[in-house]
């Protein structure tokens, strides 16, 4: 990699909303797309606004400084989980983080690793969330859902159930956990932890009738849950907070007993 360290100040004025702080943004810019292109870090200077993320700093810096920066983002709001990226070193949602975690103002942003490269901030994450939903088959798998009876009364769910399936659903597959594992850098067909909260999240709903020896096809070597080195850096970087240790656990006991 290169570091050209091409250093953009800016002297237009941000508006009159300014905590007076100049943030130093280094971005690993690279267009695989572009032939002859090389990584390099490219130095921003960015004024602070009050409340200012990541992402609102990123758009100041397209529209103003560099507009052939890429970056994905959807929602801006933690919920469509297209904005994740290594922010200072540490995978995170650029729209859910605000500048001010960044006491000396210096901010290193670089793509998530474990992904494909788009350019820039942006990664394809897509492709690697589809392989595990077709893996895990992210469906209910009952003879009901198959064949649905509908001359029959709808059967109610406990609600402890109902949550704890709700809490696993919130899952935004941003990437963060995938990019944090370091198992995921050594095993290509690694299922990750994405994959662990999604057959959590169906083993814990009764409707479906899956059994274990069919989960243990799933997750039974070390694709699955035994090469899980349980360092948990999926559980240190889940922006949506799920619960991965205590997940990661249960499968690996429910596993050795199937
Ligand atoms: S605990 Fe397992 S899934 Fe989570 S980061 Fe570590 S190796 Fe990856
Ligand atoms: S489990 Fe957490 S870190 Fe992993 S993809 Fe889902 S929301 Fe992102
Ligand atoms: S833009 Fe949707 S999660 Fe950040």
């Amino acid at each position: 990699m290169s570091d050209t360290n091409k250093s953009v100040s800016t002297t237009e004025g941000s508006g009159p909303q300014t905590t007076g702080r100049t943030l130093v943004f280094n971005i690993l810019r690279y267009n695989p797309q572009e032939a002859g292109d090389k990584p390099r870090m490219v130095r921003y200077e960015v004024p602070e606004a009050p409340n200012m993320t990541i992402f609102i700093a990123l758009n100041y810096i397209r529209e103003k400084l560099e507009p052939s920066l890429q970056f994905d983002f959807v929602c801006r709001a933690g919920i469509c989980g297209s904005c994740g990226m290594v922010i200072n070193g540490r995978p995170d949602l650029a729209c859910r983080t605000l500048t001010t975690k960044f006491p000396d103002g210096e901010i290193t942003l670089m793509p998530l690793p474990a992904f494909k490269l788009i350019g820039d901030l942006s990664v394809n994450t897509g492709e690697f969330m589809r392989k595990v939903a077709e893996r895990v088959e992210s469906w209910i798998h009952s003879d009901e859902a198959e064949h649905p009876h509908l001359d029959v009364l709808e059967e109610r769910m406990d609600p402890d159930t109902a949550d704890e399936i709700y809490e696993l659903d919130r899952c935004i597959e941003c990437g963060c956990c995938i990019s944090a594992c370091g198992t995921m850098r050594m095993r290509d067909e690694f299922l990750g932890a994405r994959g662990f909260m999604n057959v959590a999240r169906f083993m814990a709903d009764p409707r479906d009738e899956r059994t274990d020896e069919e989960w243990y096809e799933i997750l039974g070597d070390d694709d699955g849950v035994f090469g899980c080195m349980s360092l948990l850096g999926c559980e240190d970087s889940c922006p949506k907070d799920l619960p991965h240790q205590t997940k990661i656990a249960y499968l690996r006991r429910r596993m050795v007993k199937a």
